[in-house]
């Protein structure tokens, strides 16, 4: 990394109107993916015809300059690069030193971390390290090949992802966490492997509940399998320790008795944690979205282009901020505990990133 730090001019943070701060930016920098998992990018839906965002229509690496400029101004400390698959983007790791250059405004490094499917990991991640990146979240769902293959909807084996991991610890990209997104049925079964696999590494693995999002065809509240469900699994094994979780984390986390590793549940269907939701996510084509399960989101192009002022930017986003009251999933705990589905489209999690 060879950055110049550079301060950016605070404004004033932006509170929504629940007093959110906003802290976390999630950035997707491309729509398009090399895998087809079943729950996010079905290959009926993301066929040869399917129409992804072309060149043109994607955010530019200087618009996203501003852009997270503009975030940061307003309280941002972390950025989390995502996709699609953000490996696919032709020039990421120099995007990645650019955004190392930024300092928040407390004076500290920008937090820059990465959410990738880890196929393209292994030979990119010193690059990655290098260019400034500080963490990676790999995504795996299973360690059986065959399960990865159908979940994944790809022909390529698991250990291509483990080498990504182990070669991302290698680097000394730290942490490196794994999520596996848990269906019901389909990967219960790869709970107890993965916790075994990670258990005696540095590595944190975690296990997501399996959302209603767009993308997400095949959701119903069966094919849901609780936090709570899943730590039971683990604990037919293992005992768990709890773990102090700082304010702003989305997973409970355990530490393995006799053993160096962590596990953690992420519970957003069952237990929701809009409350403390202080994360605004821009899609690869800049649309600003407040929550995942936003109907719309608001086109922040108009303000990334070179004649608009940084501070019509920064008024831009912070409006948007203040006026943010969403809550979805707290709101329709209930709904859908009763098995109903949410009855409007959201936008894609491979355009927005999840
Ligand atoms: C959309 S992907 C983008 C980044 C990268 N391609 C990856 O898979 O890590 C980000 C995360 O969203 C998760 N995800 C996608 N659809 C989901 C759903 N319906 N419920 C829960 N998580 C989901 C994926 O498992 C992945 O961990
Ligand atoms: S979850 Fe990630 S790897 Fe899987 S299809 Fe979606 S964007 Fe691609």
């Amino acid at each position: 990394m060879n950055a110049i730090a550079e301060a950016i001019t605070a404004s004033a943070p932006a509170r929504d109107e629940l007093a959110r701060p906003l802290r976390d930016l999630r950035l997707s920098v491309i729509d398009q993916c090399n895998f087809r998992c079943t729950y996010c990018m079905p290959r009926e839906v993301f066929d040869a015809n399917y129409r992804f965002l072309n060149a043109s229509e994607r955010l530019s690496f200087d618009q996203m300059m501003k852009l997270v400029r503009g975030f940061v101004a307003l309280g941002v400390e972390k950025v989390r690069i995502t996709g699609g698959e953000p490996l696919l983007r032709r020039g990421l790791e120099s995007f990645i030193e650019r955004l190392a250059g930024l300092t928040t405004l407390s004076g500290a490094p920008l937090d820059i971390a990465l959410t990738t499917n880890g196929s393209l990991l292994a030979a990119r991640a010193r690059g990655l390290r290098d260019a400034g990146l500080s963490r990676v979240t790999v995504s795996l769902d299973a360690l059986d090949d065959a399960i990865f293959r159908r979940m994944s909807d790809v022909d390529m084996p698991v250990a291509q992802i483990l080498d990504g991991i182990e070669q991302a610890q290698a680097v000394g990209l730290a942490p490196v966490k794994v999520n596996a997104v848990i269906e019901r049925g389909v990967n219960d079964s790869q709970i107890l492997p993965l916790v075994r696999h990670f258990m005696n590494t540095d590595i944190a693995v975690r296990f997501i509940e399996f959302m209603d999002v767009g993308g997400a065809a095949g959701w119903s509240n069966s094919t849901v399998l609780t936090a709570q469900n899943m730590r039971a699994i683990v604990e037919n094994e293992f005992a768990l320790l709890p773990l102090y979780a700082d304010e702003s984390s989305t997973s409970v986390n355990y530490r393995i008795a006799n053993a160096k590793g962590t596990v953690g549940f992420i519970a957003s269907v069952s237990q929701p944690f809009c409350g403390k939701c202080s994360r605004a996510r821009v899609s690869a084509d800049g649309q600003l979205f407040t929550c995942l399960f936003a109907k719309q989101g608001a086109d922040l192009k108009p303000w990334l282009g070179d004649a608009v002022s940084s501070d019509e930017l920064i008024d831009a986003i912070s409006t948007r901020w203040q006026n943010r009251d969403d809550q979805y999933s707290e709101l329709n705990a209930d709904r859908r505990r009763s098995g109903q589905r949410k009855s409007w489209p959201t936008v894609r999690m491979s355009l927005v990133g999840g």
